[in-house]
């Protein structure tokens, strides 16, 4: 308690151009509720934030359950209220229970199930003194106006449209005062808010909080989650020329009497290939891009720390490591000998279950010369539901 920023997301509408015989708030997207979903954004925002989910009279208990799941309820903030007949009678339903010390109150739609913590935080960022805010996006389209018998009765001219999404941030009090003020429907929080004589400026949108009201909407949306299953795969090269002036790590363990790796950090090839992969496969590009070779954090630095700072990375984004293959291309170090060793390490290290095999390349190419090492690794994750 004692928050500056409330967070009211509506939620109490039939959704009726969808056609559910849900509520739309509570139509499964993927396996996970519209709703749940939304809330996702909402609980992964930086400002702790006081949550207040408006839902149909109908679905109280659904709604606790759904913001409970969502993480809502643990941290005490979430309380949920019973909607009214239009969307603005829900919004002054979430704006009566405000706590006292909030300052700045964003309102949002549950139907854009996949709005970022990212647009949350950037409209909490941009309410000021007397101004409210809104995200948009420029109007792509060429807009006309038609008259009365379907015809085309000017085109209008775009540079200055956009769209607007939500959440909408504003000044708590004159929020507030604006709806015990308001008498008549408006169709955004905006015009409302504007109507009572105040600002609004606008931070860019983004494309994935589109409002979910048709059945293409929903259909597009569970595109943009991927496919059922869940899973995905990524791969990763990489390759080392022999340094005899090193130690030779490899695999994440020491190998003593056997020339070592040239490169950057400590030259594992076995892990930075693994790195590669787990990265590929939650499609957050490669070791080059995430961890430059100007940090000083990696000068030198053993192989396990990409990989923990890959794994974190890879866990933030909402994956868990299902398994790791990696193939060895070299004429030396035998890795047979130590295959267990090897796989018991990068086992431990990553928490999943991971396969090593070597091979040669008879005698072809930089391998089969001798000149250095390749390791190829895939990577399998699973998203959570
Ligand atoms: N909303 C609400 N209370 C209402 C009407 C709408 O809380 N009386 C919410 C909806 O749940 C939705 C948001 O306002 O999250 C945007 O409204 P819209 O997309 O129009 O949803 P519905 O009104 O449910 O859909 P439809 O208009 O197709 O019936
Ligand atoms: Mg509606």
């Amino acid at each position: 308690m004692g928050h500056r920023v409330a967070i009211v997301v509506v939620a109490a509408g039939s959704g009726s151009r969808l056609g559910h015989s849900e509520p739309k708030a509570f139509v499964e997207l993927r396996g996970v509720t519209i709703l749940e979903r939304a809330l996702r954004g909402v609980f992964e925002s930086s400002e702790p934030a006081q949550v207040i989910v408006v839902a149909p009279s109908a679905r109280m208990a659904a709604a606790r359950r759904i913001v409970e799941i969502a993480g809502g309820v643990a941290s005490g903030d979430a309380i949920v209220v019973e909607g009214g007949v239009t969307r603005q009678a829900s919004v002054a339903a979430g704006l009566a229970v405000l706590d006292p010390s909030i300052e700045v109150v964003l309102v949002h739609d549950a139907a854009r199930a996949l709005t970022s913590a990212a647009l949350i935080d950037r409209v909490v960022r941009a309410v000021s003194p007397g101004t409210g805010v809104i995200p948009a996006l420029p109007v792509t389209d060429t807009v006309k106006r038609i008259d009365a018998h379907e015809r085309v009765a000017e085109t209008i001219d775009r540079s200055d449209l956009v769209h607007v999404q939500t959440p909408q941030g504003f000044p708590r009090a004159e929020l507030v005062a604006a709806y015990a003020a308001a008498d008549r429907e408006y169709t955004d929080d905006a015009a409302l808010f504007s109507a009572a004589g105040h600002q609004i400026a606008v931070v860019e949108g983004e494309p994935r909080g589109f409002k979910i009201t048709t059945p293409w909407d929903l259909h597009r949306a569970e595109n943009l989650l991927g496919h059922s299953s869940g899973f995905r795969t990524g791969i990763g090269l990489d390759v080392h020329a022999y340094d005899d002036g090193s130690p030779l790590w490899l695999g994440g363990l020491y190998w003593p009497d056997e020339p070592g790796l040239a490169g950057h950090s400590d030259g594992d090839a076995v892990i930075h290939a693994i790195c590669d992969a787990l990265l590929s496969a939650a499609g957050l590009g490669d070791l080059g891009a995430r961890f430059g070779t100007d940090d000083d954090r990696f000068v030198d630095a053993a192989s396990e720390v990409f990989l923990y700072e890959t794994l974190s990375l890879v866990v933030g984004a909402g994956f868990a490591v299902v398994n790791v293959a990696v193939q060895v291309v070299a004429n030396h170090p035998k890795l047979s000998v130590r295959r267990d060793e090897i796989e018991a390490r990068l086992g431990e290290l990553i928490g999943a279950p991971v396969s090593v095999s070597a091979t040669t390349t008879d005698g072809l190419g930089f391998t089969g010369r001798g000149e250095g090492v390749s390791a190829l690794a895939t990577a399998l994750l699973s998203r959570d539901a």
